[in-house]
């Protein structure tokens, strides 16, 4: 099928390499112009891994093309996906300015039947208003009630793929969701999504809306829920990575997303939960639950940095190794990240930061300032009075942490997402901090 995605991020640079994948033509659309000549000159700009691979074999076999053009991805493409951002407002709303756009220059460079498909989460009930939008641009001779009438279709097929696991998610997704007002909609998708052999469901299309809300919401709570747990853990001696796994046997919970840490980040939950609670608000329900769930997400931050300060005791001018920038490991993806908060906290109290990590450096350079940047992570350790572990990149867990502690003035650890060998650091003389690990933990 002739495949046209709009908005070349992250969402939208994974749905359309592995729709080529899976045997469609797919041309990429984005507005930065930039990107595209990155693309076009066969670079990658996001790091998701495997994605660089499978561009370039579908590049090669002609099936995946890209333009800065709406109007010639739209003739091109029977389906329009759209990926574009929706950042939020100040106030908490999605701003979906560039879902407007989109909708209006598909409908004006429309001449047959197009469906076009919500990637980007959404407000419910978004799909509405595209739909009227594309009404009230149709080029004249095919508005609603002319002879040549247009036909066309809105859909919501929410994303569920996370970042790092981004091309595995969607090869082999948990549930594919459609949100369709026609027959014909629905099987334009099933026809798309046939070779994945996935469990469909269908639904309305607020519906379909309303279930990426609810599934990321959800998500975060889990995650803020395990933090307020690991709070109590630390203060009655009890170790919270066993009252996850404890819990997690529990089919009706399950082990995933229990992870205390110092809180979710990224381009989703955070944006994503704000969204719900402001659209709850609209329609006069006060969603407090996930107004505790963010307040949470909040505070994990904030005590693991006061954490630090009480256990150095003088922040000023100690220097601080941090590993892990990103928001999680297996990106370069700093949105939201936990470290831009702690690490500007700490800077405030006059601490000296050094740091390294895989990849999200680059990006990390246009967001924090007074920092130094370390080529690896022994030289981020030089000299410093404690070091941080911000981001569970594997290499970390490898690390030799006999040179690292000599490298240090204190071999002092904090790791923000229990995620290194507490027992084997201890038995080389680390002081170790986890996150709600009371008890010999
Ligand atoms: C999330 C969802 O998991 C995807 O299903 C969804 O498609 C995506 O948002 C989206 O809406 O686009 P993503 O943000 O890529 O994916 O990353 P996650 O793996 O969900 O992690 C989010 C944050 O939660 C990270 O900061 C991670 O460190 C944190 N986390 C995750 C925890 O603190 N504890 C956990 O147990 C799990």
């Amino acid at each position: 099928m002739d495949i046209a995605i709009v908005g070349s991020g992250y969402v939208g640079l994974v749905t359309g390499v592995c729709l080529a994948h899976i045997g469609h033509n797919v041309v990429c659309c984005d507005n930065n112009k930039e990107k595209i000549k990155v693309l076009l000159a066969g670079g990658m700009p996001i790091y998701e891994p495997g994605l660089d691979a499978l561009l370039l074999k579908y590049r090669k076999a002609g099936r995946i093309t890209f333009t800065s053009s709406i109007a010639e991805a739209a003739q091109k493409a029977t389906v329009i996906f759209i990926a574009v951002g929706t950042p939020s407002k100040k106030n908490g709303d999605a701003d979906l300015t560039y879902i407007e756009n989109v909708a209006r220059e598909v409908a004006q460079n429309m001449d047959s039947y197009k469906l076009l498909v919500e990637k980007s989460t959404v407000p419910a009930m978004t799909g509405d208003r595209i739909a009227r939008t594309i009404r009230l641009n149709l080029p004249a001779k095919y508005k609603p009630g002319s002879k040549n009438a247009l036909e066309f279709d809105v859909a919501s097929n929410p994303e569920f793929l996370r970042e790092g696991s981004a091309v595995e998610d969607f090869m082999d997704p948990d549930r594919i969701v459609i949100g369709v007002e026609s027959k014909r909609a629905e099987q334009l998708l099933r026809e798309i999504y046939k070779p994945l052999k996935a469990t469909i469901v269908v639904t309305n299309l607020a519906t379909a809306e309303m279930i990426k809300h609810a599934s990321n919401s959800f998500l975060a709570t889990k995650i803020s829920f395990i933090n307020s747990v690991s709070q109590i853990c630390e203060r009655v001696g009890a170790d919270v990575e066993k009252v996850a796994e404890g819990m997690g046997y529990d089919k009706r919970i399950g082990r995933a997303f229990l992870n205390a840490g110092i809180g979710y980040g990224g381009s989703c939950f955070p944006k994503d939960v704000d969204a719900f609670v402001r659209l709850a608000e609209k329609s006069g329900y006060d969603f407090k639950i996930l107004k505790s769930v963010r307040e949470v997400n909040e505070d994990q931050k904030s005590w693991f940095t006061r954490h630090i300060e009480d256990k150095l005791w003088i922040v000023k001018d100690k220097v601080i190794a941090v590993w892990g920038l990103a928001f999680k490991p297996d990106t370069d993806d700093m949105r939201s990240a936990a470290a831009l908060t702690i690490i500007e906290a700490l800077q405030d109290e006059g601490a000296r930061i050094q740091v390294y990590d895989p990849q999200a450096m680059p990006n990390a350079k246009k967001l924090l300032k007074g920092v130094k940047f370390c080529a690896d992570p022994y030289a981020a350790a030089k000299g410093a009075d404690c070091l941080l572990l911000i981001t569970e990149w594997a290499e970390f867990k490898k690390a030799d942490f006999a040179k690292t502690r000599d490298l240090m003035r204190q071999a002092v650890v904090f790791d923000g997402r229990n995620f290194l060998d507490a027992k084997r650091l201890r038995e080389l003389g680390y002081e170790y901090h986890g996150i709600g690990r009371g008890g010999n933990a």
